[in-house]
């Protein structure tokens, strides 16, 4: 997210009422930032191809409908690994010409409504390819239909997210021995067989390792065209996992970069012989997002100043677990949602939640928090927001995009330049609020959980279940 856009809708959360004492954590999308990254993908590939290329987005990153239609608009598909999340895509209108189904345990029911949709199928193994055959047999179908291969080349710095271990639960394993050969076998005897589809892993993995894995499939698509003595593989899918960079406003490695390296590491990918698919997630999303939550105490323990804020672990659930692989950034804000000053001091800057390892960060030096300030969480549009976790019955957050326009009616969002923030005067009015610079407009994208959906959720209707 341009630091200027989310400075200003900082200040417009407060001015506008979205962010306040009944409300007291809310998170952020920038539109703007989004279509950003999603031209950014398109335009790195056309670059490089002129191979057909669909980018379906991979749903896990962020499952909300709305995004979901931005994307579509933007020309994305969806890649989907849950009846869930093929519902979501559905949802926002996304084609089943442009839905990708992967996920480890298809039950053969997902199966037989993904080939009557026409939806792409990547089997995850030969146990999968056998329910196939089945279904292929007894009904016509439209889908392309792919295998998912691990091509074993190791892992990246974050273990739970590397899939091209040895040990990957995975694709099929090809360096295991006999595999590939079993493979090569498969496909010749499965026509319909098209695809082949690898994903190293997501965060954490070098960019180099994952074009390396996308090597290891080319190589094996050329090895079974051969062997077929056609051109049965027509389409590669090449996976997600561009990293993001959670330290600064950088955004990290760039589309360009990556398709420039897979031109130069898989000089025949391009050519125009394959068809591409791309299944990015957090590099889409990550930067555009960020939580908004007001400083309820402030405390100190063991001489440590404590802000205890209103988010923690049911938004930030992978970063409170595993806080050194996950580290995320906290801006401070005072209670008028201007960018605080004032000495920098360690702190603790901890979550609602009554668990002592609630915490965003642990001696973070920040300007002191005072309570009623605002703390902004960036960098949490991916992975985070849009999967809250319910502990101590904490409700999930309302989810709400903005828009910047030039105060003037100058047209359209600010640019994604990172210029000075506007910290002016102006209070909010309702749908748009003048802000400094520009104003900020909002839009839903989902309501906080009430209260009434809570107990509706955690068995309200079956009060008397376990007493009658
Ligand atoms: C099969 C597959 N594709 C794509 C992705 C998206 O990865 P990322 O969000 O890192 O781009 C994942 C993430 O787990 C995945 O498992």
């Amino acid at each position: 997210m341009a630091s200027s856009r989310r400075d200003l809708a900082v200040r417009a959360s407060v001015d506008q009422g979205l962010l306040s004492p009944a409300e007291p954590v809310v998170a952020l999308l920038d539109t703007a930032g989004i279509r950003a990254s999603a031209a950014a993908l398109t335009s790195a590939f056309a670059a490089v191809t002129d191979a057909p290329v669909l980018h379906a987005f991979a749903v896990k990153a962020c499952p909300l409908v709305p995004v979901l239609r931005l994307l579509h608009e933007a020309g994305l598909g969806a890649e989907v690994a849950s009846p869930g999340e093929l519902a979501l895509a559905r949802a926002a209108g996304i084609p089943a010409a442009r839905t990708v189904l992967d996920s480890p345990a298809k039950t053969p029911d997902e199966l037989r409504q993904a080939l009557a949709l026409g939806i792409a199928v990547n089997a995850d193994n030969l146990q999968e390819l056998a329910r196939l055959d089945v279904l292929v047999a007894a009904a016509p179908t439209a889908s392309p239909l792919g295998i998912r291969v691990n091509p074993q080349i190791g892992a990246g710095s974050i273990g739970a997210l590397s899939t091209a271990t040895a040990t990957s639960k995975f694709g099929v394993a090809l360096r295991d021995e006999g595999a590939r050969k079993a493979l090569v076998q498969a496909c010749l005897e499965r026509p319909w067989l098209t695809r082949l589809h690898t994903h190293t892993g997501s965060q954490g993995v070098p960019l180099a390792l994952m074009a390396e894995g996308v090597g290891e499939a080319y190589a094996l698509a050329e090895e079974i065209n051969h062997a077929a003595g056609r051109r049965q593989i027509d389409t590669l899918d090449i996976g997600g996992g561009l990293p993001v960079d959670f330290h600064s406003d950088e955004e990290g490695p760039r589309y360009a970069e990556y398709a420039r390296l897979l031109a130069d590491t898989v000089p025949g990918l391009f050519d125009g012989r394959y068809g591409l698919v791309t299944e990015f997630g957090r590099s889409l999303l990550a930067k555009h997002g960020t939580v908004l939550a007001r400083v309820e105490y402030t405390k100190t323990s063991g001489g440590r100043p404590i802000a205890v804020t209103h988010a923690g672990v049911q938004v930030a659930t992978r970063t409170v677990y595993a806080p050194e692989a996950w580290p995320l950034r906290v801006l401070a804000y005072d209670s008028g949602g201007r960018p605080r000053t004032g000495d920098v001091t360690v702190q603790d800057v901890a979550g609602p939640a009554c668990f002592a390892g609630d915490l965003l960060a642990t001696g973070r030096e920040l300007p002191l928090l005072h309570p009623g300030d605002v703390v902004a969480v960036p960098d949490t549009g991916a992975y985070y927001f849009a999967h809250p976790y319910a502990y101590n019955s904490l409700p999930r957050p309302g989810v709400h995009g903005f828009t910047v326009t030039e105060k003037d009616g100058g047209g359209g969002d600010s640019g994604a330049g990172d210029g000075a923030g506007g910290h002016g005067g102006g209070a909010g009015d309702g749908d748009g609020g003048s802000d400094g610079d520009g104003i900020v407009t909002f839009t839903t994208v989902r309501e906080p959980q009430t209260l009434a959906e809570i107990v509706a959720e955690s068995g309200g209707a079956h009060a008397d279940a376990l007493v009658r």
